[in-house]
């Protein structure tokens, strides 16, 4: 029986058009969508956008248009990413659908119906942009407004009429939880940070507004709508058909394995929504990843600072696998990475054109030239078997992955490239003309590091990966991970097909 895997996304607010920041969230996830996939698990990959609230009104209003137009319009944007990123999403979802709006609000009635839920007023500070409450101690003045300290963001003063969810009471739970899931909240320095915010002391979290419409109804008082963020969170039930928790989607991949979230989301995902889990007999998900931000020079990039890096031109000058490959090698995952053409550029010509498309190009050539093209016969000496099992310790790379180590991945997969390099190198088969056995045996070798690289280098550029894999006639659905451990994949006397170079050089004066 095949085993499943839930991983998400953040769904994004369409108040702007994408830019590298959402870009990098999407690109990790489906780096660890498509590992999963090639290792023989089900996967069930999810994104979409987040369209209610007072920050999509506000939005709307400023460029006069319908909230509902304006999000149908920003959306597009999102889900044409996705395309473009060349994401392997099972589904998109929009919380302004009906899919959604019904598991809100079933999440919002048993709640209320395990009476965790009560009305009273809210008065603090709120934040349009984070769309979150901030407590006195959590305000600095910044010339002469209130902000965040955490964002940045400024915040107004609300007072009304609000539901409120009982977080206090789930206080002493928590921790318990993260106790016993000590895995809960990766990396481990956001865990700690996640802890000692709970063992502060917990406040109960207003859950509705009633000062703008924008948002679900709730059930049975329509002068309120659902917080945006109890509303957002949902949608990771609501895609696999909660409130129907019987119906095979829901049973099959909740709970989730794996949320990405970018730091800056971090409490409402480890604390906010465990805690309307567990106070709705839901079972928490499995683990909640915050990755770093992408800066722009030492700022986070974001719509309101202006300084946006946008994905789509990026894409359009150097193509879409160097960017994929780039992200997710250069920015230390967990932490913060700055992005610069330059270090894109010189990435591609080291590592993508000077060594696996080096590595790639040289070995079939040489193959095509001395072996008509055609996969030859081996004979293995310790050498080979040396750096060829260097290539199959598949519990380690999936350790690697179920920890998620990108960093040690990547390092792991460069190193062995340079390693093929210097072995093809080394072994000099263009001085064994006359030891036909040993000539083979060396291409042979070299074409199964090229296989195993390409296996791992599969997550990080599909495409380019496909490219590669045609050429030794191997199509998408035979690529997988327990093939690693396979030193002689290659049927003597198969047909090798030309290679079009991967990647080319920038030259630049
Ligand atoms: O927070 N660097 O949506 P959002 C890295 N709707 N990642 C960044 C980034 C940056 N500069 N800017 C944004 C929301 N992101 C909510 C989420 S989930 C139930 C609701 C990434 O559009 C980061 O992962 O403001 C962030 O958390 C996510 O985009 C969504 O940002
Ligand atoms: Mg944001």
């Amino acid at each position: 029986m095949a085993k499943n895997y839930y991983i998400t996304t953040p769904i994004y607010y369409p108040s702007a058009k994408p830019h590298m920041g959402h870009a990098y969230s999407s690109i990790v996830a489906d780096f660890f969508a498509r590992f999963k996939s090639i290792d023989g698990f089900k996967v069930y990959f999810l994104t979409g956008t987040d369209e209610h609230g007072l920050k999509i009104q506000r939005s709307a209003e400023k460029n006069n248009k319908d909230p509902k137009v304006f999000c149908d319009e920003i959306s597009k944007t999102f889900k044409d990413l996705t395309k473009i990123l060349n994401l392997s999403n099972t589904d998109f979802i929009r919380t302004t659908e009906e899919r959604h709006i019904t598991s809100v609000q079933n999440l919002w009635n048993i709640l209320k119906k395990n009476k965790q839920i009560y009305l009273s007023k809210y008065s603090g500070w709120y934040s349009v942009s984070d769309e979150a409450f901030y407590n006195d101690d959590e305000i600095e003045e910044k010339e002469g407004l209130k902000v965040s300290k955490s964002s940045g963001s400024s915040v107004e003063w609300v007072e009304e009429e609000s539901f409120f969810f009982k977080l206090s009471k789930w206080e002493k739970s928590l921790l318990e939880f993260y106790e016993n899931n000590k895995d809960f909240i990766r990396p481990k320095s956001r865990r700690n940070e996640v802890i000692s915010f709970v063992k502060r002391g917990l406040k109960d979290l207003s859950v509705s507004r009633k000062s703008f419409s924008w948002g679900i109804k709730v059930p049975n008082d329509d002068n309120h709508v659902v917080y945006v963020w109890l509303d957002a969170l949902t949608n990771y039930l609501s895609s696999l058909n909660y409130p129907d928790e019987n119906n095979k989607l829901y049973k099959s991949f909740w709970p989730a394995d794996l949320h990405i979230i970018g730091k800056d989301i971090l409490r409402f995902h480890a604390v906010y929504w465990p805690a309307f889990l567990l106070a709705a007999n839901i079972t928490p998900p499995k683990k909640v990843y915050g990755h770093g931000w992408i800066l722009s020079g030492d700022e986070k990039m974001s719509k309101s600072k202006g300084n946006i890096l946008d994905p789509i031109e990026i894409i359009k000058v150097y193509g879409l696998d160097p960017l994929r490959y780039y992200l997710l090698k250069e920015v230390s995952f967990g932490n913060d990475g700055s992005i610069s053409e330059t270090k894109l550029e010189s990435c591609i010509n080291s590592d993508l054109a000077n060594n696996f498309g080096n590595l790639c190009q040289r070995v079939i050539s040489f193959a095509e030239k001395n072996c008509s093209s055609l996969i030859p016969d081996h004979s293995f000496n310790d050498d080979d078997l040396k750096i060829l099992n260097s290539l199959s310790n598949v519990d380690k790379i999936r350790t690697m992955i179920d920890n998620q180590d990108i960093n040690q991945y990547m390092n792991f997969i460069i190193d062995r490239l340079f390693a093929s390099n210097k072995y093809f190198n080394d072994q000099e088969p263009w001085k064994r003309k006359n030891d036909k056995l040993r000539l083979s045996t060396i291409v042979y070798t070299a074409l199964e590091l090229i296989r195993k690289i390409s296996i791992l280098l599969y997550p990080v550029m599909p495409q380019t990966i496909l490219k590669v894999f045609r050429a030794f006639n191997i199509d998408e659905k035979q690529i997988n991970i327990s093939s690693l451990k396979n030193n002689d994949f290659f049927k003597e006397k198969d047909k090798i097909n030309k290679l079009d170079i991967l990647f080319k050089k920038i030259e630049n004066d």
